[in-house]
């Protein structure tokens, strides 16, 4: 198979109707700190029932195409000894790798971030693709305030993922390029839109010199919404409204999906947030989700390192992503919510 015919057939694969991302690739901090949550220590045997219990869970390959792994699970096995790739391949989701190496500040940028892991990186996509990766991220994130995020943080984190994104490709690995809009802050939904407009607009101009293939890639941003700390909060019209319009102006037609990360919405707000933006009607890309809280948050709270707990928690995921699913059509009620306990 060529490596187009490669990508073309991942890509295929993944956004297969109805099915979205599960981002399950936390760094070691962060997961520590979300088992911490639920009062957990991060061991590797911990981490790996955990992970285990996300991708045996039945019937998830329904609504979901794909999920994002962390280097360490490639390795990993089931109770069964199947390796965990291999769990979510027999489901029908394609497994994928986080490859960057986290941020660092940027120099002479106060209060902006870098990401880095350029270094070595399409030796490192043999490794993972041998381990049975075949899409990729890399995420570049963005601060917003009065002065930030600079042109220059927009200017070298959009080299980044562009650089990122064509060594993917050329491995015959398809990228998902994350740029995120912090949602920190008490800015208003109007100047998220700015900063977001700024920062896709930069990325493709990136991706474009880099020679990236639209076709052969995924975009997962941020939603257009207020900062946390604004006291006027936006309905889910206005969010999807905002939102619908950035994208319109800076992402192609050409590139197939665009999968939103949660980013510290709830689970509920963020289906409830991807159903609106799917009922403004036909898009030129498939509007679905790549979350990680908003899926994983109801599982974690639910199995808390109890196998006993272990069917619960697992409903709670198949439920969470049925309901995106149902949002990635535009078909989700909140009478579709379970009630609460
Ligand atoms: P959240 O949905 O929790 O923001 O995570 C998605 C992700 O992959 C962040 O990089």
């Amino acid at each position: 198979m060529s490596v187009e015919d490669e990508l073309q057939a991942t890509v295929d694969a993944m956004t297969r109707p109805g099915r979205g991302i599960l981002a399950a690739d936390e760094s070691a901090p962060t997961i520590a700190k979300r088992l911490q949550a639920v009062g957990l220590e991060s061991t590797p045997e911990i981490r790996n029932a955990y992970r285990a219990l996300l991708l045996t869970t039945a019937g998830l390959g329904e609504f979901i195409g794909g999920v994002i792994l962390f280097e360490e699970t490639l390795g990993q096995k089931s109770a069964d000894g199947t390796p965990l790739p291999q769990c979510a391949l027999r489901q029908g989701i394609v497994p994928g790798i986080k490859v960057d190496a986290g941020k660092i500040p940027l120099a002479h940028a106060p209060g902006d971030e870098i990401t880095q892991g350029l270094d070595g990186l399409a030796k490192r996509m043999e490794g993972y693709k041998q381990q049975g990766a075949r899409f990729a991220k890399w995420r570049a994130v963005y601060h917003v305030s009065d002065r930030l995020p600079s042109q220059l943080a927009i200017d070298a984190n959009a080299e980044g993922l562009a650089r990122y994104a064509a060594i993917c490709q050329e491995s015959g690995i398809v990228p998902i390029v994350e740029p995120e809009v912090l949602l920190d802050g008490d800015h208003t939904i109007g100047h998220c839109a700015e900063t977001t407009e700024a920062v896709l607009h930069a990325v493709f101009h990136a991706l474009h010199r880099h020679r990236v293939v639209l076709e052969h890639m995924l975009l997962k941003p941020s939603m257009v919404l207020p900062g946390k700390e604004n006291a006027r909060k936006s309905s889910p019209g206005e969010i999807a409204e905002s939102t619908i319009r950035v994208l319109r102006r800076t992402v192609p037609a050409a590139v197939p999906g665009i999968y939103f990360l949660s980013g510290g919405q709830t689970p509920r707000e963020a289906t409830a947030n991807l159903d609106a933006i799917n009922r403004l009607g036909p898009q030129p890309w498939h509007l679905r989700f790549s979350y990680g809280r908003a899926l994983q948050d109801p599982v974690l709270h639910a199995w808390r390192g109890q196998p006993a707990n272990a069917a619960i928690a697992q409903q709670a995921l198949h439920t969470r992503a049925r309901l995106n699913s149902a949002a990635s059509q535009g078909r989700y009620e909140a009478s579709m919510e379970p009630a609460p306990e």
